[in-house]
C-alpha cells in the first residue's frame, strides 16, 4: 500500500469512525456542546441528525468516550429491535443479571430497580442510540416509557438519538407526537464548507503520521470539496483512492486528475459537471413547456 511511499503510520482516510482522528469542526464541536449541556439539564430526549456520512457515529463514539463519570451509559448501535428486545438490550447494557426466563413485567421491574439504585449512587443513566431512524415505530413507545421514570428533580433515564434525516420525518408524524414533545435539545449536523474540508483533509494526513509538505495540490483540494459535496465519508473514499492512484503512478503529489478519477470510480458521487449541465438543460426545457402550456390554456378554453 502507499503508507511507506508517503511516510505514514496508518491509513489516513479509513472509513472506521476512529476518535483518534477526530477533527474539531465547528458543527461537530457545537453538537458536542449541545449534548453535554443537555445531559447536565437532565431532560428526557436529545437528538442529533445528519445526512449519511456527516460524522454521527464518530460523534456518538466521542460522546461515549467523554461521558462524565456521573453517568452510567447504555449503548445501542443497532436499534432495529422490537420493544421487548429493546428492554432486554437496555437491561443487559446496564449489567442487570438474571434476564433469562423472566417475563416483560419482571424485566421492567428489574430495570426500574436498577435505575433507582444507580440514582441513589448519584448516577444518571444515558441511553445512547445510533442509527435511530431504524427504530421500529412501536419501539419508540418503549423508549418513551423509560423516560417516564423520574425523581422529583430529574429523569432517571436520558435518551440520546443519533439518526439520519428520516428520523425527523418519523418524529413529525402524529404517531410519535408524545415523544416529539420530550425532545428538549436537538442539533442538525451540516456538511463541511470548502475551508473546513481543506483543513479536514490535512488534519487526517497529519494524524496518520504524514510530515511532509501538502500532498494535495490546491486544485486537488477544490476537487475533493466539489465531489464530496462537503461530506466527510465521501471525502475519505475519494482521498484514499486518489492516494492509491498517485502511488501507482510513482508520484508524490495528488493532483486534480487523481481526484477526478477517484470520484468517477466512487458510488454516490456526482460524476461530472457534464451531467449537471444536462440536468440544467432538461429542467429549463421542462419549465419552458410548462410556461407555454399555461400561456396557451385560456386560448384553448376559449376555442372549446
Ligand atoms: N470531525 C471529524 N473528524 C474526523 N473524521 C471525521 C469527522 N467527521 C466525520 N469523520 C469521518 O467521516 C467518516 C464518516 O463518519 P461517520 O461517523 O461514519 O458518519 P455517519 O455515522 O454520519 O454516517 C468516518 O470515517 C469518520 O471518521
Ligand atoms: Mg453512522
Amino acid at each position: 500500500m502507499y503508507l511507506y511511499h508517503f511516510g505514514m503510520r496508518e491509513l489516513p482516510f479509513s472509513l472506521t469512525p476512529n476518535t483518534n482522528f477526530y477533527f474539531g469542526l465547528p458543527s461537530h464541536n457545537e453538537a458536542m456542546q449541545v449534548l453535554m449541556t443537555a445531559l447536565k439539564t437532565g431532560e428526557g430526549f436529545i437528538k442529533v441528525t445528519g445526512e449519511v456520512g456527516t460524522g454521527k457515529t464518530l460523534l456518538c463514539r466521542k460522546l461515549l468516550n467523554e461521558m462524565p463519570d456521573a453517568f452510567e451509559v447504555a449503548y445501542l448501535p443497532n436499534p432495529c429491535l422490537s420493544p421487548e428486545e429493546i428492554r432486554y438490550a437496555f437491561a443487559s447494557e446496564l449489567g442487570i443479571k438474571g434476564l433469562t426466563r423472566i417475563n416483560q413485567q419482571q424485566l421492567s421491574q428489574k430495570i426500574q430497580l436498577k435505575l433507582v439504585e444507580l440514582n441513589q449512587q448519584g448516577k444518571g443513566v444515558v441511553l445512547v442510540i445510533d442509527e435511530a431512524q431504524t427504530i421500529p415505530w412501536e419501539s419508540f413507545e418503549a423508549l418513551r416509557l423509560f423516560t417516564n421514570l423520574e425523581t422529583e428533580s430529574r429523569k432517571l433515564v436520558q435518551v440520546v438519538l443519533f439518526g439520519q434525516p428520516e428520523l425527523d420525518e418519523m418524529l413529525a408524524s402524529e404517531r410519535l407526537r408524545q415523544l416529539r414533545q420530550r425532545i428538549t435539545f436537538s442539533y442538525k449536523l451540516r456538511s463541511l464548507n470548502i475551508d473546513e474540508m481543506n483543513a479536514y483533509v490535512k488534519h487526517r494526513m497529519v494524524m496518520a503520521g504524514y510530515q511532509g509538505a501538502n500532498v494535495f495540490t490546491p486544485n486537488a483540494l477544490k476537487a475533493v470539496f466539489k465531489y464530496s459535496t462537503g461530506v466527510p465519508r465521501l471525502a475519505n473514499i475519494i482521498c484514499h483512492k486518489a492516494l492509491m492512484l498517485t502511488y501507482g503512478e510513482g508520484d508524490h503529489s495528488v493532483d486534480k486528475k487523481h481526484i477526478v478519477a477517484a470520484a468517477n470510480d466512487t458510488d454516490g458521487v456526482i460524476k461530472s459537471s457534464r451531467r449537471n449541465v444536462w440536468l440544467l438543460v432538461f429542467s429549463v426545457l421542462l419549465s419552458c413547456i410548462a410556461a407555454v402550456a399555461i400561456w396557451q390554456a385560456p386560448y384553448l378554453q376559449g376555442a372549446n
